[in-house]
This record gives C-alpha cells, sequence and structure tokens, in this order.
C-alpha cells in the first residue's frame, strides 16, 4: 500500500536529493578477508568508447558509488582496457573506491603460464592498483591445459597481486578440473549467464558451486535491458545486442520470450513492484548473485530502486512457473 501524506502537510519535493545508499548485502568469500556483495554494476556494453561515452560511464559508476555498490566487473578484453582504465579512475578518485570489491578477468586468449603474469601486470596498471580482490579466467579454452593456467595464478596469489581466484563459463567438470590444480587455495566464484530465460549454464554448476563455498555471479540478470521492460512494445533488438545474445534474441526465440516477459510485467504491475525487481530477485532466491549492466547513471538509480523492491516468495514463484509454463 502508498503512504499518503496527511492533508495540508504533504511535504515539499526536494529537488535533486542525494540518493539514499541501497542496502546490498555481502556474504564472506572463502579465501581472503573480503566479502562479494550480492548485487554489482558491470561495466562490459558501455557504447563505442567515444568521449561522450567515457564521460557518461564515468558517471554511471560515480552514480553506483553513491548508491552504495561495492561490486565493479570488469575484463581485460572490455573495450580492449579502456572498461578497467575508467573504473580504476572513478574508484581512485572516490573517497568509497577503497571499500570496493574489484573483479577483472583473464581472456580466454591469454591462458598460457607466461600470458596470465603479462595480462595480470597490463590489468593492474590500467586498474592503478598493486592488487586485483579478485580474478577470473574469462572462459576456458580447452587447448590450453589448465594445470598451466591455474599454476600461474596461484603463484600470481601468494605474491600478494591477486586476492582471490575464480572462474568463468566453467562447467562442472572444469570447476573440477581446475580446483584439482589448486593447491594452498580454491576456487570462490564462478560467474555464468543466469537470467529467467536463459537457465541451463548456471543451473548445471549452482549445486556443485553450494557444496563448495564457490559463488556464483549472474551476468546478463536483466536480459539486456528486456527485463526493465525494453522491446515489449515490439521494436526488434538494435543488431549489436542480438549479436551478443543470439539465443535470447534470436528471430525463433524472440516472439515466445517478448509474450513471457509481458507476462511477468503483469505479474510485477499486480506485485506493486518494478519488473527488474523479479528479474533480480528470481536470481538471487536461486542462490546467486547478479551483476548488471548499466550505460547511463538513470539506469543505475532504476535498477537500485528495483533491487530495494522485493517480491514476496510467491510472486518469484509464480514468475518461475509463467516462464517454464510457457516454455513447456
Ligand atoms: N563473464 C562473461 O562472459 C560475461 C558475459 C556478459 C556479461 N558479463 C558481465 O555482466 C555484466 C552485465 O551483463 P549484461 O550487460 O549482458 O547484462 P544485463 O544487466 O542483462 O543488461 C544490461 C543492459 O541492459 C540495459 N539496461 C540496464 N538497466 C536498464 C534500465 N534500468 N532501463 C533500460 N535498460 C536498461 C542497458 O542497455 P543499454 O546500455 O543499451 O542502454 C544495459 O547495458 C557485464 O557488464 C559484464 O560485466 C560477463
Amino acid at each position: 500500500m502508498k503512504a499518503t501524506a496527511p492533508r495540508g502537510r504533504r511535504p515539499r519535493r526536494k529537488e535533486a536529493a542525494a540518493p539514499s545508499p541501497a542496502a546490498i548485502e555481502s556474504v564472506p568469500l572463502a579465501v581472503g578477508d573480503k566479502r562479494h556483495p550480492v548485487l554489482g554494476l558491470g561495466l562490459w556494453g558501455l557504447g563505442r568508447w567515444s568521449a561522450e561515452d567515457e564521460a557518461r560511464t564515468r558517471a554511471t559508476i560515480g552514480r553506483a558509488i553513491e548508491r552504495g555498490v561495492r561490486w565493479f566487473d570488469t575484463a581485460e578484453v572490455y573495450g580492449a582496457g579502456r572498461s578497467e582504465r575508467l573504473l580504476g579512475d572513478v574508484l581512485r578518485r572516490a573517497t568509497e573506491g577503497a571499500q570496493a570489491l574489484v573483479v577483472t578477468k583473464l581472456s580466454w586468449e591469454h591462458l598460457r603460464a607466461n600470458q596470465v603474469r603479462a595480462s595480470l601486470v597490463r590489468s593492474l596498471d590500467r586498474l592503478g592498483r598493486a592488487s586485483v580482490d579478485l580474478y577470473l579466467v574469462h572462459a576456458p579454452d580447452r587447448r590450453v591445459p589448465l594445470a598451466e593456467t591455474m599454476g600461474a595464478l596461484e603463484q600470481l596469489q601468494q605474491e600478494g597481486r591477486i586476492g582471490a581466484i575464480g572462474v568463468s563459463n566453467f562447467s562442472v567438470e572444469e570447476l573440477e578440473e581446475a580446483g584439482r590444480h589448486l593447491r594452498s587455495t580454491q576456487l570462490v566464484v564462478n560467474q555464468v549467464r543466469y537470467n529467467l530465460f536463459d537457465r541451463e549454464d548456471a543451473e548445471a554448476v549452482l549445486p556443485y558451486c553450494r557444496e563448495h563455498g564457490i559463488v556464483v555471479e549472474a551476468y546478463t540478470p536483466l536480459a539486456r535491458g528486456l527485463l526493465n521492460g525494453r522491446y515489449l512494445d515490439g521494436r526488434r533488438p538494435p543488431a549489436e545486442v542480438r549479436q551478443y545474445a543470439q539465443d535470447l534474441f534470436g528471430e525463433s526465440r524472440l516472439p515466445e520470450i517478448v509474450r513471457q516477459a509481458r507476462g511477468l510485467q503483469q505479474l510485477a504491475a499486480e506485485a506493486g513492484v518494478p519488473l527488474p525487481s523479479l528479474a533480480f530477485h528470481w536470481v538471487r532466491a536461486r542462490g546467486a548473485a547478479p551483476v548488471f549492466g548499466a550505460s547511463r547513471p538513470e539506469q543505475v538509480d532504476a535498477n537500485l530502486d528495483a533491487w530495494a523492491q522485493r517480491p514476496d516468495e510467491a510472486t518469484i514463484a509464480r514468475a518461475d512457473a509463467l516462464v517454464r509454463g510457457e516454455r513447456a
């Protein structure tokens, strides 16, 4: 129910009021003393890296810091290093920057032992830090034995340049193998794609990760804006969005997904929450930590407002059934 101010005593609307920080819980990491917030901001799709895009990205990261976000995800491949550079710069200038959990990733093209060290050194240089809190293998490459990559990462962790080691896009078999090659430490994170419409990869690894104390970070939790209500009016996602989300926005799946998303929107309206609340809290309820993308401050605001509104369990269960049911 909406609270209304008594007649005649309606408070004046504050212009440009400072946004309040969102309450974002965190969980301890299995290695080191850092905690892992359960909601974070990812810095992949940030436009075309024009000066205007960069200014907007700085403002976006700045807004996220103001709003209480403390987990930032980047990678050496994002904008060919520009994402790391911008993040490092904004965090250095912010008072709260030192509290952030900074996560970056080793490219799947740099998994050889000699490449691992060189990649990390370049990433640290761009981030302007002596060490990174969490370093993830972006994706496996079957041509490079995991023993080689894990050995190099462990060495760098022992030197204090990596707080903890994680992976991304790993199956259970790959997690087991990577774990076998770590002698004095363990994997703390597996970052995988997870949203109401894309479940298979994450659900295949969630039980194993739970059992082994590995945090599952869920990327693309908003289905590239679809779960913010985008494209529900029948507009087609632009080519650059389709290119990286083919299985989601391919011709054969899109009409069904849009129909389901409209159903979710109606469900969210009935429950009195914004659509992305359902998207985020469905992921959270399944034991994963969403890392969303945003390319402007207003998106950060909308997403954090959505996070702050938690649908009840019955609504989350109905959202789940709606997508599963219509698929069957
Ligand atoms: N490990 C991996 O292989 C991997 C792969 C993909 C992503 N990731 C990480 O996960 C992060 C998130 O992934 P993602 O960008 O695919 O996920 P997403 O959160 O599902 O989608 C983000 C996009 O949705 C749109 N959006 C966000 N908030 C919105 C709002 N309030 N209203 C309208 N549109 C909104 C924006 O598109 P516009 O910018 O077009 O406005 C934004 O860039 C990435 O930044 C990256 O750090 C990792």
